[in-house]
């Protein structure tokens, strides 16, 4: 694992941006896959702000987000379709019927699991992009999901619920279910740029860099993939 370790977010978001900046124009034709939260909406500004100015296309790129909230449409404003439109896809040049969600409205949600499995097949990500869970969960990867997991239905725990109730009116908007990559989807990627900041992920990303590699807590997995890169400010790094 390469750790990166920067002063706040601002500079983790420059970072992080650079180094999908560069995989896009070493290929064009990138398959981009994302995450949204809170963690990579710097990284995000970044990239639109080196499309302006230095004009970074993303005509052919492709992307994969990791997850979607079950019940919300895509034009729901709290959906992860919705996030990724306004903090990236609707102030760049790529073309949005080359960008993939999970659907959380679809009616049979093992049927839409089935698809985006199908679809991930076909699109091995260059570099996915992670968060990071105070519960050291990827994706919506809850702790002891199995390594071996593809895109499955997902009940959240009462800590993630609680941690993404601040983006809601109240804590009983949040949904209770998502729709989430499995670890397996994840670690198909080529690469792994992760973004963490802040203290209350401190313990995770120690037991993710140097704790055991255990299903207790999914993001040691990565470990065990050869690319990864994580950038995290210097709170997030505090216990390592
Ligand atoms: C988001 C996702 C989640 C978040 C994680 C951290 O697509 O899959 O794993 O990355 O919950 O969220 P933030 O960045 O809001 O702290």
């Amino acid at each position: 694992m390469n750790v990166i370790i920067t002063e706040n977010y601002e500079e983790m978001s420059k970072k992080a941006a650079e180094i999908l900046i560069g995989i896009v124009k070493s290929n064009p034709n990138a398959i981009l896959g994302l995450a949204t939260g809170s963690s990579p909406i710097g990284t995000y500004k970044n990239m639109i702000k080196d499309h302006k100015e230095n004009g970074t296309s993303y005509k052919n790129v492709k992307t994969v987000n990791l997850d979607e909230y079950v019940g919300l449409t895509k034009d729901h404003d709290q959906s992860y379709a919705y996030f990724m439109r306004t903090n990236l896809f609707d102030y760049i040049d790529i073309d949005q019927n080359n960008t993939n969600l999970p659907c959380g409205s679809a009616p049979d949600t093992q049927k839409e699991c089935d698809r985006y499995n199908a679809l991930l097949e076909t699109m091995k990500q260059d570099v996915q992009v992670l968060g990071l869970g105070s519960n050291g969960h990827i994706g919506f990867n809850e702790p002891n999901t199995p390594f071996e997991s593809v895109t499955h239905l997902v009940d959240l725990t009462e800590n993630t619920i609680k941690d993404n109730s601040r983006l809601f009116a109240s804590i009983d908007e949040v949904p209770r279910q998502a729709l989430s990559m499995g670890i397996k989807n994840i670690m198909q990627a080529k690469s792994i740029l992760m973004v963490v900041s802040g203290k209350n992920k401190a313990e995770a990303v120690k037991g993710m860099v140097k704790g055991e590699v255990t299903p207790a807590l999914p993001a040691s997995v990565l470990q065990l993939h050869p690319y990864v890169t994580i950038v995290c400010d210097k709170d997030a790094a505090s216990l390592l």
